[in-house]
C-alpha cells in the first residue's frame, strides 16, 4: 500500500456489484476503485477491467499486477472455484471465503451436514445419485417436495414440485436430460415447507458474526408470487414483520451455531454468509445458506448503509474485530427489477434503454445495472434477463414505494417487464400499524 487509501477490486458485473461499488465509494479510504468485468452502470463510480469473473487465472494475474490491496468477489461461481483461496496463498486480502467455506453454497448436501451437525433447523432432505432409488422414495413420499441438484446450477437447480408429476418431471431433468450437468450428480429430495421467507445476511470473519438489516426477496416472476422462479424480481429491506426478538433469535439459533460449525471444520470464513430461511408455523427453518451477498436484497440493503462498507469489508478480509452492529437509515428502501422480455425462459438482448436519467433524478431513486450494454455508437441497449433494479428510498414503505416505482416509469425498453407488487405488504403491514 502506497498510502492509507486502499485500491479496490470487485469481482462480478451485475446489479449487485454496481450497489457493491457506490457502496464502496462513498469511503473515504477508497483509492482506486476497479470492477471485473464491471459494467456501464459501473463506470459511474469505478474502472470496468475487461475481465469476466469466472476467468480466475487472468483475475489473478490482474491483482498481483496492480497489487490490488482488497478484493471483494461477488458473484459464487468464482468463490466455489477457489478464486479467493488463490488470492490468499499469493499474500492477498480478499472479501469472499476460499472453496471450503463456499463448499455451504456449492454443495447443498454439505450444507445440510452442517446444519445437522450445529442443530439448525432446516427441511428435512434425503441424498441420491440414482434415478431408480430417487424415484422409489418420492413414490413412498407423494407430493408436494422440493427436488434440488446439490451443485451450482445458476439459480435453477431448486424445483419445486406441487404434484408427484411435476416431482418426476424435476428427477427427470437431473438425471436422464442431465440440464444440470454434473450439479445433479447427487440430488436433494426435500421436505416442502409454508410460510414466508426471509433473507438474512452477515458478515463473518473466523468465528465473528456482524448481522445485517433483514431483507425480504420475491423469487417469481408475476405479481401474486405466481409463474416461474427467476434471480429475483425485487427485494425491500428491513423487514417490519421481523421484530427483535425474532432477529436475535434467527441470529442466536442459526447465525451463530453455523458460524461455529464452520469454525469447528477449520474452515477460516471471511466473507457474507446469507442464510435463506422460511419462517413456518412451528418456527424458522433454513432453506439455503449461500456464501456471497444476495441479489437483488443487496440493491435494498446497502443504499441504507450507513456504516463505511470498505472499513467493514476490510476489516472482515483481515480478521481484524468487527464493529459491534452497523448503522442504517431509519426509512426503508425497496428495489424492483426491470427484466427484458422473455425472461426467465429466454431474454431479448440489444433493446434500447430510455429514461434512466428521468429516474435518477426523482428524489431517493438510485439505478443499479445488470444486463446492460453501451455499444460504440454509446447508446445503452439490453443485454440480459434482469436488466436494472431501481431502488427508492424513503421515510416509509409507501414512500420508498412510491418513489421506486416512479423511478420504473421513468425507464423505458422493448419487452420490459416489472413486478408491481414489491413490497406491497410492507406497504400493507406498515397502514395497518
Ligand atoms: P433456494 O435456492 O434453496 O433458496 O430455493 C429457491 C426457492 O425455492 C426458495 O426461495 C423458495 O421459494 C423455494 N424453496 C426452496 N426450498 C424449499 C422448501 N424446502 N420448501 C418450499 N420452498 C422451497
Ligand atoms: N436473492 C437470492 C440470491 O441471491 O441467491
Amino acid at each position: 500500500m502506497a498510502s492509507d487509501r486502499l485500491d479496490v477490486l470487485v469481482v462480478g458485473g451485475g446489479a449487485r456489484e454496481h450497489a457493491l461499488v457506490r457502496s464502496l465509494a462513498k469511503s473515504p479510504r477508497v483509492g482506486r476503485l476497479l470492477g471485473a468485468p464491471g459494467s456501464p452502470g459501473i463506470e459511474d463510480d469505478a474502472v470496468s477491467v475487461a475481465v469476466d469473473s469466472g476467468n480466475i487465472p487472468t483475475l489473478v494475474a490482474f491483482v498481483d499486477r496492480e497489487k490490488i490491496d482488497l478484493t471483494v468477489v461477488g458473484p459464487e461461481a468464482p468463490l466455489v472455484a477457489g478464486l479467493a483461496d488463490q488470492l490468499r496463498y499469493r499474500g492477498f486480502v480478499v472479501f469472499g471465503p476460499g472453496a471450503a467455506g463456499a463448499r455451504i453454497e456449492g454443495s447443498k448436501a454439505f450444507a445440510k451436514e452442517v446444519m445437522e451437525a450445529a442443530g439448525v433447523p432446516t427441511a428435512h432432505a434425503d441424498v441420491f445419485t440414482e434415478h431408480g432409488p430417487a424415484l422409489a422414495y418420492l413414490h413412498k413420499h407423494g407430493a408436494p417436495v422440493v427436488i434440488k441438484a446439490d451443485g451450482l446450477a445458476a439459480g435453477k437447480g431448486v424445483m419445486v414440485a406441487k404434484t408427484l408429476a411435476e416431482a418426476e418431471a424435476a428427477l427427470t431433468e437431473c438425471f436422464v436430460v442431465r440440464r444440470f450437468g454434473d450439479a445433479a450428480n447427487v440430488v436433494l429430495i426435500e421436505e416442502y415447507l409454508e410460510g414466508e421467507e426471509l433473507s438474512l445476511l452477515s458478515i463473518v470473519s473466523g468465528d465473528q458474526v456482524l448481522p445485517l438489516a433483514p431483507a425480504q426477496d420475491y423469487k417469481r416472476i408475476f405479481d401474486g408470487d405466481e409463474g416461474p422462479n427467476t434471480g429475483g424480481m425485487g427485494s425491500y429491506s428491513p423487514v417490519p414483520s421481523v421484530d427483535d426478538v425474532l432477529y436475535e433469535r434467527l441470529v442466536d439459533e442459526i447465525v451463530r451455531p453455523t458460524v461455529a460449525e464452520i469454525v469447528r471444520r477449520g474452515i477460516d470464513y471471511r466473507g457474507v454468509l446469507y442464510a435463506g430461511l422460511m419462517l413456518t408455523d412451528h418456527g424458522p427453518e433454513v432453506l439455503e445458506f449461500n456464501c456471497r451477498f444476495g441479489d437483488p436484497e443487496t440493491q435494498a440493503l446497502l443504499p441504507r448503509l450507513q456504516s463505511d462498507l470498505l472499513e467493514l469489508l476490510w476489516a472482515a478480509a483481515r480478521g481484524e474485530t468487527l464493529p459491534a452492529a452497523t448503522e442504517w437509515s431509519n426509512g426503508p428502501a425497496v428495489g424492483v427489477v426491470m427484466a427484458s422480455g422473455g425472461y426467465p425462459g429466454s431474454s431479448s438482448k440489444g433493446d434500447p434503454i430510455a429514461g434512466l436519467e428521468n429516474a435518477w433524478a426523482v428524489n431517493g431513486v438510485e439505478v443499479f445495472h445488470a444486463g446492460t450494454h453501451r455499444g460504440s455508437d454509446r447508446i445503452l441497449v439490453t443485454a440480459g434477463g434482469r436488466v436494472l433494479t431501481v431502488t427508492g428510498l424513503g421515510d416509509t414503505f409507501a414512500q420508498a414505494r412510491a418513489r421506486a416505482y416512479e423511478g420504473v416509469a421513468a425507464i423505458s425498453f422493448a419487452g420490459e417487464q416489472h413486478r408491481t407488487d414489491i413490497a406491497l405488504r410492507a406497504e400493507e403491514w406498515e397502514s395497518r400499524r
